[in-house]
């Protein structure tokens, strides 16, 4: 039997790749309507080149592994097939596994959590927890009220999601409690249904600031009142400086609050291991969702982190990453006053990240294509609104570079900001921001 070429589809008249001799899209008709929002842009191309060797890329947010135990991780990977490979090469459950959910709470003692194994579900990164809640809670044009700025990957998801995200203020202190009140009861007014909260308390993605303690139980107590969940997103929280890590959210608030935890920041991302903590009900809907999207999470990458956990010094790692960071931010610090006092930024106190607030008349998406071309990086604020404003704004990671490589950084980015703002003063402000902005994190800018 001879095998017949199967029949092109029909695609209302668009030409197909072969037909145009082209790379038009031949499924351009057949996409769900969902897919309208997930957009790339054109800054992601600009990634590719930031990420050469002569770019100094203050744009990743991207840990720095280098000091990691390799000799010792490597003896985990080995014994993690070697004593329990048909395990680990194994389906698993889909809420996780058993120990390592009794390993996480161990961790998130640390925030002052107390939950119970049964409570945690692990997931595939705090990523997949990200979009795990919002595939449960929210249908298209339901309202998801975040930060301004928020982390460039939720706001992905909730694109995704067909979320509408409407933001609420933050200032060196985080989330404006005055500024959550109002907006929340303008959206009842308007008879909207906020469905939840999303808030990065600790070392924020990516102004840096922290959620003060004395406005924690306010910004739940004003979410509860309007029957409000809170999405806590805490992947920095044990990453501070100079203090020890503040009490979560969700230890404030069992019933109102999904806290999500990860292990990319205070271990490796490599294993993609993250974790949701749930209201009973809602981990229930989260596992099954996780079920139909994935099975089960990566046993072998759970039996890893756990056999870690269990014989490498976890807390040295993170006191170690805390210590390497912190030197990284002072870099970043007084290089930012000695090249760019012209702009203002935010001081974290743990993290990876510094905002920064350009000369007036600057936009720091028009500029990029500049700086890369002056051999540095950074993330336009734009990326971090939903609606294409921020432009006045850049994230500035501190976490990957040296301290050389961020004191040559910045001044280069110096450098660029002077020849802007000559052009400024010389033909008036750039194009200012529009909505064809970086919607889904290029894979190098977490
Ligand atoms: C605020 C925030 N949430 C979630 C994530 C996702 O982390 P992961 O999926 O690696 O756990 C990141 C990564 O940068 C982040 O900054």
């Amino acid at each position: 039997m001879t095998s017949q070429p199967l029949p092109r589809p029909e695609t209302s008249g668009t030409p197909t790749s072969s037909a145009a001799g082209t790379r038009l899209d031949p499924w351009l008709g057949s996409y769900a309507e969902r897919t309208h929002g997930m957009r790339s842009s054109e800054i992601r191309a600009l990634f590719a080149v930031a990420n050469r060797p002569e770019v100094v890329s203050l744009a990743g947010g991207m840990p720095f592994l280098d000091g990691l135990p390799l000799d010792a991780l490597s003896q985990v990977a080995a014994s993690v097939v070697a004593e329990r490979g048909l395990q680990a090469l194994q389906y698993g459950s889909g809420q996780g596994d058993q120990t390592l959910r009794e390993q996480i709470l161990e961790v998130m003692a640390l925030e002052q959590i107390t939950a119970h194994p049964d409570d945690v579900v692990v997931t595939t990164g705090s990523q997949q927890a990200l979009d795990l809640v919002t595939r449960v809670f929210v249908d298209p044009g339901d309202v998801v009220v975040a930060e301004a700025p928020s982390y460039v990957g939720a706001l992905g998801v909730f694109r995704a999601y067909q979320a509408d995200v409407v933001h609420v203020a933050i200032d060196e202190h985080g989330l404006v409690p005055a500024a959550l009140e109002e907006t929340l009861a303008a959206l009842a007014a308007a008879g909207r249904r906020t469905k939840f909260l999303y808030t990065v308390p600790n070392f924020h993605n990516p102004a840096g600031v922290s959620l003060a303690l004395e406005r924690r139980p306010q910004i739940l107590e004003i979410a509860r009142r309007y029957g409000v969940l809170v999405l806590e997103d805490n992947p920095y929280g044990l990453l501070g400086f100079d203090r020890d890590p503040w009490p979560a959210l969700r230890s404030y608030d069992e019933d109102g609050v999904i806290y999500l935890g990860s292990f990319s920041k205070t271990f490796a991302p490599g294993y993609r291991v993250g974790w949701a903590v749930a209201p009973h009900a809602v981990r229930e809907k989260l596992v099954l969702a996780s079920e139909s999207a994935i099975l089960c999470p990566s046993n072998a990458s759970q039996i890893a982190i756990s056999s870690y956990l269990s014989t490498c010094d976890w807390r040295g790692q993170v006191k170690s990453y805390r210590e390497m960071y912190r030197e990284r931010r002072d870099a970043m610090i007084s290089a930012l006053s000695e090249h760019l006092p012209e702009a203002s930024w935010t001081v974290p106190d743990g993290g990876f990240y510094t905002w920064v607030r350009l000369p007036e008349g600057l936009d720091a998406r028009d500029m990029l294509p500049r700086a890369v071309t002056a051999r540095v990086a950074y993330v336009p604020g734009t990326a971090f609104y939903y609606d294409g404003t921020g432009a006045d704004h850049m994230r500035l990671s501190f976490c990957y570079p040296t301290p050389e490589r961020i004191r040559e950084g910045v001044r280069r980015l110096a450098g660029v900001v002077s020849g802007e703002r000559e052009l400024v003063e010389l033909f008036g402000t750039g194009g200012g921001a529009s909505d064809d902005d970086v919607v889904s994190p290029a894979p190098n800018i977490p």
